[in-house]
C-alpha cells in the first residue's frame, strides 16, 4: 500500500483575487517541504490569479466544479478546456452543498465526474451521509448507493480521489471521531474493492472532509485508510500549513 496522502483545500465561495494571492504567497514557503499532495480548489473566477499566485510552487489551483458537456448553452456553467487552460487537474464533484442547494443528484454526479476524467483531470468525488441517516443507521446503505451511481460506467477507479465528508460535519465543528471516520472510509474502500476490484480499492486515495482543522488532523491521518483531507474553513487560513504538515 502506498498511497501519496492528498490534501485539499475547498475555500467554497470565499476570497478575492487579493486576498487569496496574499495567503497563497504565504503558504508557499509553509507548504513546500510537504510530503503530500497539496491543492487549493478556488472559486472559478479566482483560477487564473491563483494559479499565477502558486507558480513555481507545489500548491496546485483545483476547481470546485465542472459542467460535463464540453461547450453549449449552459449559463453560469464552466467547461473542461476552459479549467485545462489554466492547467487544472483537480476538480471537486458533487460536494454536499451543491446536492444541498444546487439539484445535484448522483446522477449528475456521475456525468460530471466521468467528464473530468475523459478530460484528463481527476475528480475529487464527494459522498456523505446526514445527520438523520446516521442515527437512522443507514449511512453504508447510502454511501454503497452514491458509489454505485456517481462510479457507475468509471473505467478506471484508480484515477478518481474520493472525499468522504459527513454532512454533519460539514462547516459544524463537529468532526466524526478517528474511529468513525477510519470506520466509514474502510466501509468505502471495501465496497469500491465490491463494485470494481479489490486491488483497485487498495490504490484509491479518500479523503476525509468536515471540520478537518490543525488540532484533529494528525489523529485522522495516522488512521490507515484515511488518506487525506478535503478541507473547507482552515484552508481559508494558515492553518491549512499545519495541517498539511500534519507529520512533521
Ligand atoms: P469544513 O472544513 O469547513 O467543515 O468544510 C469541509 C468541506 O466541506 C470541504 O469540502
Amino acid at each position: 500500500m502506498n498511497r501519496k496522502p492528498f490534501i485539499a483545500g475547498n475555500w467554497k465561495m470565499n476570497m478575492t483575487a487579493e486576498s487569496g494571492a496574499k495567503l497563497i504567497g504565504e503558504l508557499k514557503p509553509l507548504v513546500k517541504d510537504a510530503d503530500c499532495d497539496v491543492a487549493l480548489c478556488v472559486p472559478a473566477i479566482l483560477i487564473p490569479a491563483m494559479t499565477e499566485a502558486a507558480k513555481g510552487s507545489n500548491i496546485k489551483i483545483g476547481a470546485q466544479n465542472m459542467h460535463w458537456e464540453p461547450k453549449g448553452a449552459y449559463t453560469g456553467e464552466i467547461d473542461a478546456d476552459m479549467l485545462k487552460e489554466y492547467g487544472v487537474e483537480y476538480v471537486i464533484i458533487g460536494h454536499s452543498e451543491r446536492r444541498q442547494y444546487f439539484g445535484e443528484t448522483d446522477e449528475t454526479v456521475n456525468k460530471r465526474t466521468k467528464a473530468v476524467l475523459a478530460a484528463g483531470m481527476t475528480p475529487i468525488m464527494c459522498i456523505g451521509e446526514t445527520l438523520t441517516e446516521r442515527e437512522g443507521g443507514i449511512t453504508e446503505k447510502v454511501l454503497s448507493a452514491q458509489l454505485e451511481t456517481d462510479l457507475a460506467g468509471v473505467e478506471d477507479v484508480t484515477k478518481v480521489v474520493i472525499a468522504y465528508e459527513p454532512v454533519w460535519a460539514i462547516g459544524t465543528g463537529r468532526t466524526a471521531t478517528d474511529e468513525q471516520a477510519q470506520e466509514t472510509i474502510a466501509f468505502i474502500r471495501k465496497k469500491i474493492g465490491e463494485l470494481f476490484c479489490p486491488k483497485c480499492a487498495e490504490k484509491v486515495i479518500i479523503q476525509y472532509g468536515g471540520s478537518m482543522n490543525a488540532g484533529n488532523c494528525k489523529g485522522l491521518m495516522a488512521q490507515p485508510d484515511i488518506d487525506g483531507g478535503l478541507i473547507g474553513g482552515a484552508s481559508l487560513k494558515l492553518d491549512f500549513a499545519t495541517i498539511v504538515n500534519y507529520n512533521k
